[in-house]
């Protein structure tokens, strides 16, 4: 969601002249979209300001202004300016649309300026249209915050309230991707699947009570995720449909058929377990067990035979002990994941987590992510395996890492690389789709080649 909200802030910026650039040192401003998910990624903020400094001239005006923006400023607020004096504007993930007059107020005599505000009328009935292309692969937000305090987990604090963007707002904002050259969408958000955002054409009554949805009450009913998706998939030259990151909670019988009958949702589902033990998830405040979470395994499976799952898991959450660890590894090996991000579980001030007896030592939860991460590396070069010497489409997205390579993405989500005979062949390929045929899985890609040529000494990249 980061590289969406960095995407609109550009939006946001276009319009006042900035443009981006490659290069800090080439800056007039520059913007920390951050994270706060857990310790180390926020601690980067600080080591990444830290070489940032030398940037600004010693207590005088002059040099680069500094945004810090995301979770992070959220979260730390005006602490951030305490520790990092050189920071000039502090902006947290609602109100990055008033990005320009944050930074008017920065340049004049107000100096450091902190907005963390989580105001009524939401950010994206501010921001502009896209100000460029965003590529073949495009990711759009239709759902923020969220309402499950989960007891690890500093998203409903940092990110707010949940929210679903309404759909006439997401199919606009898609058509105008698609028809700028994207050909898959992935739609966002922190619950993504509890996705409610009123249906196209209805009115707005004024404020809801209670305020919920920034106010917003729908008259003309509301759209589930699975609606929505069914609706996008019409779009023409839209190929690819996917969403993340989704609670196991929300998956609902019409999102679950979706993945039976429409062709362009991807056989993919990022669907996060956390634990496999029924106890650790009661402490975590998941609101499903285990068995929950293996009936939607199994429902989906038989909406779609072939459908790739991924999913997170946080190792030594407080008061997990070794038997419920292994409770974990056994979910994993039953359900059998194409490929997953594992955690060891990092103490987040403010979550009810953080004060639970029971923290486990760094040294345990070490052991048990080596040996997590070891079977989900297994099982996802099993399942890379199985791809070879079969053919699978592939979206080209970006070049490759070696010279005259081009990379993209299977339907399942793997990352597929292609030598090609030339820089032509590349560029031809680019933002497009090929059917290649799979030479090698790998640990974390497929190598292949272009089903279109024979095989021959120019491609014979594996
Ligand atoms: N410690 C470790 N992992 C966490 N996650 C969220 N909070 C924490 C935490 N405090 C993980 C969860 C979530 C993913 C986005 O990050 O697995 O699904
Ligand atoms: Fe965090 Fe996801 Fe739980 Fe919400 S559902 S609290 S975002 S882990």
């Amino acid at each position: 969601m980061n590289v969406y909200d960095s995407a609109r802030m550009a939006d946001v910026l276009a319009p006042h002249g900035y443009v981006r650039v490659d290069d800090a040192e080439d800056a007039d401003l520059l913007i920390l979209n951050t994270c706060h998910i857990r310790e180390k990624a926020a601690e980067k903020v600080y080591s990444e300001l830290g070489r940032l400094r030398r940037l600004k001239p010693r207590g005088g005006s002059g040099g680069p202004m500094i945004a810090v923006a995301g979770c992070v400023a959220q979260a730390e607020g005006d602490e951030l300016i305490r520790r990092a004096p050189h920071v000039d504007i502090v902006v947290g993930p609602q109100t990055y649309h008033r990005l320009p007059e944050l930074i008017a107020r920065a340049a004049g005599p107000a100096r450091h300026v902190v907005d963390t505000e989580f105001p009524v009328e939401p950010k994206f009935d501010h921001l502009p249209d896209e100000a460029e292309p965003r590529g073949p692969s495009a990711f759009v937000t239709v759902q923020e915050g969220c309402d499950k305090f989960c007891a690890f987990c500093v998203v409903p604090y940092t990110r707010g309230a949940e929210y679903s963007r309404p759909a006439a707002d997401v199919i606009a904002e898609v058509r105008r991707l698609v028809v700028a050259g994207s050909r898959e969408i992935t739609l966002l958000g922190q619950n993504v699947n509890a996705y409610h955002g009123p249906a196209p054409g209805g009115a707005y009554h004024g404020p809801a009570p209670g305020g919920a949805d920034h106010g917003k009450a729908p008259s003309g009913g509301e759209w589930r995720l699975g609606r929505l998706i069914r609706e996008l998939a019409e779009i023409d030259g839209l190929e690819r449909i996917r969403y993340t990151t989704s609670h196991p909670r929300d998956m609902d019988d019409d999102l679950i058929a979706a993945h039976g009958e429409v062709p362009r949702l991807m056989p993919f589902l990022h669907l996060p377990v956390q634990s496999g033990s029924d106890s650790v998830l009661a402490a975590m405040n998941r609101g499903h067990g285990v068995a929950d979470y293996r009936a939607v395994v199994d429902r989906l499976r038989r909406a779609r035979a072939d459908i790739a799952l991924s999913s997170d898991f946080i190792v030594g959450h407080p008061g997990e002990p070794d038997a419920d660890f292994e409770r974990t590894l056994a979910l994993v090996r039953e359900v059998g994941f194409a490929q997953a991000y594992s955690f060891k579980y990092s103490r987040r001030p403010g979550t009810p987590a953080s004060v639970l007896p029971g923290q486990v030592p760094e040294a345990v939860k070490a052991d048990r992510l080596a040996e997590l991460q070891s079977l989900l590396a297994a099982q996802q070069l099993a399942f890379n395996r199985r791809f070879e010497g079969e053919t699978v489409t592939v979206l080209f997205d970006r070049p490759g890492s070696r010279p005259n390579q081009i990379a993209g993405r299977s339907e399942y989500m793997q990352a597929v690389h292609v030598d090609c005979a030339g820089a032509a062949e590349v560029e031809a390929g680019m933002g497009g789709f090929a059917d290649v045929v799979i030479v090698e899985g790998r640990a974390n890609s497929l190598a292949g080649r272009l089903a279109a040529r024979a095989p021959g000494p120019a491609t014979a990249s594996a």
